[in-house]
């Protein structure tokens, strides 16, 4: 078992510096993943960790072991650690099997204990039939999964875990997501997982830090970092989200191009950005006291909710309903909307944020 402490760790390829001053500390048996946009630094993470990359600058420990960092660096066969790469590879000239028991063979483990760990991990990633197969004979996703069973195959106390499922349909990936997660609070192994994918990071993690431009945006576990965002791009990145501007005092928070107000249970004043989830809006036919009034422009239905938008003023608010409760709505008819918990971001910094998100 193993945790990980990554100091001040900087990383630049010629002139441009892909993460920026990162520490953190990953506890022994944490689930944390690594979320972000396509190139803001993830693999990169993962690869300093491995042991492929060194770090410019910073230090990164494995339990009480330095590394990397300074004089010091500890090769990747030597740092104990699993890993599955976005650029899976097996080995072309070995079967299913032999692929799958490479680290234990490597490892001089006796054989029938290879036979039984390597069944169990064929078995977790639903490829038990293909045991004989050459990698050639299989489809992408299996030979993704054929990694995933020879990095869980050894038992590593730390494993990294680039995009293991990037590969798969969806069904096969929801049914992966919590087996991986199983294994890992059945071993009380550490993973550091990585993925772009914001269902896969919400459902499997203790803790989701996510990065952009090399940088370590909101680091929090997943209700938190759904329900409170740092700011405007965690909202954006992370679900779904209504962002509406205004300008907040004492009396209440007034929408920009709605001439309506909503109320302010913070002390805050000035120009804001409010950010909501749309499924935390709630529509009701008609007008409504304390609530913005609209008008229902368009519904999709789409069967486990319905997509709405609604027109307040010269805004368009998207607002995620339970076709249940708007059954009896149409197109046209008069609505008003209660924003709950909204994120509320004070400031023109915040403003520029998302325009610079949105372009
Ligand atoms: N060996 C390299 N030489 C130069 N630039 C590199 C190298 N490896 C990565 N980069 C750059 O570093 C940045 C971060 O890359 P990285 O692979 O870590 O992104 P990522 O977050 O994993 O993205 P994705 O989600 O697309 O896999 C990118 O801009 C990439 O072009
Ligand atoms: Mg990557």
């Amino acid at each position: 078992m193993s945790s990980v402490t990554i100091k001040s760790v900087t990383k630049s390829f010629g002139e441009s510096q892909v993460l920026k001053e990162f520490t953190n500390t990953f506890a022994d048996g944490e689930f944390i993943t690594l979320l972000g946009p396509s190139g803001c630094g993830k693999t990169t993470m993962l690869r300093i960790i491995a042991g492929f990359e060194h770090p410019t600058s910073g230090e990164v420990w494995i339990g009480d072991q330095l590394v990397s960092g300074g004089k010091t660096f500890v090769p990747p066969e030597r740092r104990g650690i699993g890993m599955v790469f976005q650029s899976y590879a097996v080995w072309p000239h070995m079967n299913v099997f032999r692929n799958v028991a490479y680290p234990l063979t490597i490892a001089k483990t006796p054989k029938a204990e290879i036979e039984s760990r390597v069944r169990d991990a064929l078995a977790i990633v639903h490829l038990s039939q293909y045991a004989d197969r050459m990698p050639s004979q299989l489809s992408g996703g299996q030979q993704q999964r054929v990694a995933l069973a020879r990095a869980l195959v050894a038992k590593p106390g730390l494993l990294l875990l680039d995009e293991p499922l990037s590969n798969l349909d969806a069904k096969l990936r929801e049914s992966m997501r919590f087996e991986i997660k199983e294994i890992q609070r059945e071993t009380g192994i550490t993973v550091v997982y990585v993925t772009h994918d914001q269902t896969e990071a919400m459902a499997m993690s203790d803790r989701v830090i996510l990065i952009n431009n090399g940088v370590i945006q909101q680091d929090a576990p997943p209700a938190e970092i759904y329900n409170r965002p740092a700011n405007p791009f965690v909202a954006d990145f992370l679900g779904k989200v209504v962002f509406l501007k205004g300008t907040a005092d004492t009396d209440g928070i007034a929408l920009d191009g709605t001439g309506q107000s909503v109320a302010n249970r913070t002390g805050v004043s000035g120009p804001v950005l409010l950010a909501v989830r749309p499924e935390r809006i709630s529509m009701e036919a008609g007008k409504k006291e304390g609530a913005l009034a609209g008008t229902l422009e368009q519904m999709y239905y789409l069967g486990d909710t319905s997509d709405c938008r609604v027109r307040v003023g010269e805004q368009t608010i998207r607002v995620i309903a339970d076709p249940f409760d708007c059954r009896d709505l149409a197109p046209g008819d008069p609505v008003s909307l209660s924003l709950h918990q909204p994120a509320i971001f004070e400031g023109e910094a915040a403003l520029e944020e998302v325009l610079r998100i949105r372009t």
